[in-house]
């Protein structure tokens, strides 16, 4: 027997206005009854959906084509994304896993800091479902073709791959370190200040990074990737400052994920990051993350509450 409540659920989410950001039932449900982990209603996807898909696609394929890194390009093929329609995570995962074990796991929205680095550490990408409202240039928050057309040909590089993978470890030294910490004030500034550090290291290198190449500056990161006016700005030295990567600057620098973004940094290889990561663990064991800058981003209770947590569950 279905109930009321069941029934009237399912009515609010097939009446829905497809699966459209800040617009969707679907997704409003699930936030509201607190599941992270979702499945994706394809049917739901409306043709405004999948319009700004094509729109957005067709506007990133010549970018693309002369400024993104080898790597994505290389994962772009592999993937056989469909230039047409919102993508099926299930297709994508079809090609992606076989490659480097990851696979894209469709979300209701942000998820707490450490199950989202863990995810990392099993090579589980959380994908946001839902599309942007109209085929904007610049979204200020993560939707499907972010996810999906940012991150997830990144992933189909196995070296990039353990990066993320490390850098998801990262989280649970950080969880296991704060854990033995008896005073609670001092465990949650101390653990503040970590995930703020790590924050920030996530945004400067797998969102906005650039990378060295023989043919000049390319770029790696999956917020530059997924907006045309993005990409536009940060391969121009005239409208973006590009530094290379010094961790020190990076680990003390805020940054604001919805505007443009006036400062990028440059990695040498993806086997450079990799050794960033692990010296970003390095510093965390020695305490160098305890007091880092104030400001962006702001750490949320529940940011600190997912790693005390997440402690002891490597
Ligand atoms: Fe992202």
């Amino acid at each position: 027997m279905v109930s009321t409540s069941s029934t009237s659920s399912l009515d609010r989410a097939e009446t829905g206005a497809g699966l459209t950001t800040g617009g969707s039932a679907f997704i409003e449900q699930a936030q509201e009854s607190g599941r992270y982990f979702i499945h994706q209603p394809y049917h739901l996807y409306s043709e405004a959906n999948h319009a700004a898909w094509r729109q957005l696609y067709a506007g990133m394929e010549e970018r693309w084509a002369r400024h993104a890194n080898a790597p994505f390009l290389r994962g772009l093929d592999a993937l056989r994304l469909d230039p047409c329609h919102v993508p099926r995570l299930e297709d994508v995962n079809k090609f992606l896993r076989p490659l480097t074990g990851f696979q894209a796991v469709a979300v209701s929205g942000f998820l707490p800091a450490f199950v989202f680095f863990d995810c990392l550490s099993r090579r589980e990408f959380p994908t946001t479902i839902t599309m942007r409202d109209a085929a904007e240039a610049f979204a200020p928050w993560p939707d499907i073709f972010h996810d999906v057309t940012g991150h997830v040909p990144m992933h189909t590089d196995p070296a990039f791959a353990d990066v993320l993978v490390r850098f998801g470890r990262c989280a649970h030294t950080a969880a296991e370190m704060v854990s033995g910490i008896a005073d609670a004030d001092e465990q949650a500034r101390r653990l503040t200040s970590i995930i703020r550090a790590m924050a920030r290291f996530f945004w400067f290198t797998i969102e906005t990074g650039l990378m060295r190449s023989p043919e000049g500056l390319k770029v790696y990161g999956s917020a530059l990737l997924s907006s045309r006016a993005e990409m536009d700005r940060a391969v121009n030295p005239a409208l973006v400052q590009q530094s290379p990567l010094q961790l020190e600057w990076v680990i003390h620098q805020g940054f604001l994920p919805n505007f443009f973004q006036p400062l990028l940094f440059v990695v040498d290889s993806f086997d450079h990051l990799f050794g960033l990561v692990g010296e970003l663990e390095d510093w965390m064991r020695r305490g160098k993350l305890d007091d880092v800058a104030p400001g962006e981003p702001s750490i949320s209770a529940s940011d600190v509450q997912s790693f005390l947590q997440g402690a002891g569950t490597r």
